[in-house]
């Protein structure tokens, strides 16, 4: 049910003074000192978040974006109100972005809370923004709409179509493999990311942009209008006026991100053969509105959704050329079978009269149909055993497909420190049939679960031609990257987790149609193990340290600080029958 709410503008929220008409009018006196009137004053607030910073160039276009909503706004006679949140980049995120990524949601959700706004419009796009944005909006009832900034486009080499940062590992690859020189790789740099914006892979960006337009929390397009089109402006100045309207007469997140709508959401991550991180944000969003995202619902949504978007890393093609087939509502037109159409959106008509109104009437490049689709079932599989008691998953639609049932001899790195230094080592006792393993890369081990689970391939096998082997660990994967790779090992090594006590010429077994990963050593032996090392989870004195190592779940939890989590009370539904 929708409610209905008037707006508060500049009264709510007033700092305590203990006299609530003297802190209005302190408020006042002081907003005025930015030169606002009291007529405008009088109007709906409408926050924006503004995440441009000079680290990050996926949010380059923060500004333009900005201006472009505070058209609309005032069109619909809003104020639009811009206030600074933090800011994630990937390449600049020490020790990685999802260390940062529960700051940035409690930063937003608190300043959501704390500044006296109607309804905020959420301008994120780089891979842990839009989720720490959506755990924020998830804690409260004030309407949003999101932005992304949009995709890059694509540069060129040597007459072929390059893209961040699928791309960046293949050419990295060849280039340690010794197939291109350091003029070429240095040429290749230069080319990568030729506009701002975010990756214009399917990555994790595109990948959550995709799926928020999917759960009804942006306008139709969002996702995939090139960041440096103009379309992505006049995108923006429509949710600057529809926010206005959303700000008096409110549709709240909980009523949108229902778990049907999550639902939605996750059939599309399958469908476009998206990112593995779009798991843990997800779990993370759902849990913060009580609900259990079950992963292995997840997985048998997987086994019936084809992969129907022809996209790197799993494809051939970039976003733009997404966009040039209709954007994701094409993708939504395909689906509509297996979708709960009446899902609410914040356009305030259901995703079902959304997809209905979508036309598109050229020929699709990049979005096959589920009769001839890109791949049968769908990108992601969620696998458990021994060796992953609450789980681990894997992206099956980028692996090598001889890969996906293995039987390989480990070869164990107990950290990244150690993989750093032996990875390349002549001396190494590797084969291509050997499974690398990578410990203690999980969310505390790192700590912040850092995307090193695509382990790279020894160089003396990579310059012999090896282009993928089987490779687990605790870590988490770049969205851009491929491979035969199982990540998100739960529970983590550091946190006594058994992959822990895995041993170099141990056998692991992988089996990805059984879902299954398993270390074939006895349960005697793995008890016995696990005895003698005695895990102490890492720890730190003080600081936002001490609060990540001392608060944060695992992946099957999210990785959001336990603090901050709600009952759990609702389920996301099983598939509907198509
Ligand atoms: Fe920002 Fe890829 S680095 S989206």
């Amino acid at each position: 049910m929708i409610s209905k709410i008037k707006t508060k503008g500049i009264t709510q929220g007033l700092t305590s003074y203990g006299d609530t008409a003297f802190s209005l009018f302190l408020r006042k006196a002081f907003i005025k000192a930015m030169g606002y009137g009291d007529k405008a004053l009088d109007r709906p607030i409408i926050g924006i978040t503004n995440t441009f910073s000079d680290f990050n160039p996926c949010h380059g276009n923060v500004p333009q974006i900005i201006r472009a909503v505070e058209r609309g706004v005032m069109q619909s006679g809003g104020m639009p109100m811009t206030f600074p949140t933090i800011s994630i980049h990937e390449s600049f995120s020490y020790p990685t972005s999802m260390y940062l990524r529960n700051l940035m949601a409690l930063d937003t959700e608190e300043m959501m809370r704390a500044q006296p706004v109607d309804a905020v419009v959420l301008i994120g796009g780089c891979d842990k923004t839009i989720p720490a944005q959506l755990m924020a909006a998830a804690a409260q009832d004030i309407p949003v709409i999101v932005i992304p900034t949009g995709p890059m486009l694509t540069g060129e080499h040597k007459g072929e179509r390059l893209g961040a940062c699928t791309d960046c590992r293949r050419f990295w690859g060849k280039f340690r493999a010794g197939e291109i020189d350091q003029y070429e790789i240095d040429s290749v740099n230069e080319k990568l990311a030729p506009t701002t914006g975010t990756c214009m892979v399917m990555g994790t960006a595109s990948t959550i942009a995709c799926m928020v337009e999917a759960m009804g929390m942006s306008l139709p397009g969002a996702a995939a209008i090139p960041a440096v089109y103009a379309e992505r402006l006049r995108h923006s100045e429509d949710v600057g006026r529809r926010i206005v309207e959303l700000a008096k007469e409110p549709i709240s997140p909980k009523e949108i991100m229902t778990p049907e709508a999550i639902t939605n959401a996750l059939i599309v991550l399958h469908a476009i053969g998206g990112s593995t991180n779009a798991l843990i944000h997800f779990t993370a969003i759902a849990a913060k509105l009580g609900i259990k995202l079950d992963l292995k619902k997840f997985d048998e949504l997987g086994r019936k959704i084809p992969v129907l978007v022809d996209l790197k890393p799993s494809g051939s093609f970039y976003m733009e050329h997404l966009y040039e087939d209709g954007g994701l509502m094409s993708v939504l037109k395909e689906l509509k079978p297996w979708l709960h159409l009446d899902c609410m959106t914040v356009s305030g008509k259901t995703l079902g009269d959304e997809i209905d109104a979508h036309q598109f009437d050229g020929i699709s490049k990049v979005i096959r149909t589920a009769s001839d689709p890109v791949y049968p079932v769908g990108g992601l599989a969620y696998l458990s055993g021994n060796i992953a008691p609450r789980g681990a998953v894997i992206k099956h639609a980028s692996a090598m497909p001889k890969l996906l049932k293995h039987r390989g001899r480990a070869v164990v790195f107990s950290s990244l420190e150690d993989l750093t230094l032996r990875i390349d080592s002549p001396d190494l006792d590797v084969t291509a049939d050997d499974v690398l393993v990578l410990q203690n890369a999980g969310p505390k081990g790192s700590p912040g679960m850092p995307e090193a689970g695509y382990l790279p391939i020894p160089k003396k096998l990579a310059q012999a031609g090896v282009k993928d082997m089987v490779r687990i660990s605790d870590a988490r994967m770049s969205g851009t990257a491929f491979g035969t790779i199982v990540l998100h090992i739960t529970p983590e090594a550091a946190d006594g987790g058994p992959l822990a006590i895995v041993r170099n010429g141990d056998y692991i077994e992988l089996d990805v149609d059984a879902r299954s990963i398993h270390l074939d050593v006895s349960d005697e032996e793995i008890k016995l193990r696990l005895t003698q090392l005695g895990t102490t989870p890492p720890s730190a004195k003080s600081g936002y340290r001490k609060l990540y190592l001392s608060t944060v779940t695992q992946a099957d939890l999210g990785c959001d600080f336990d603090f901050m989590l709600p009952e759990i009370t609702r389920e996301t539904p099983v598939l509907k029958t198509k």
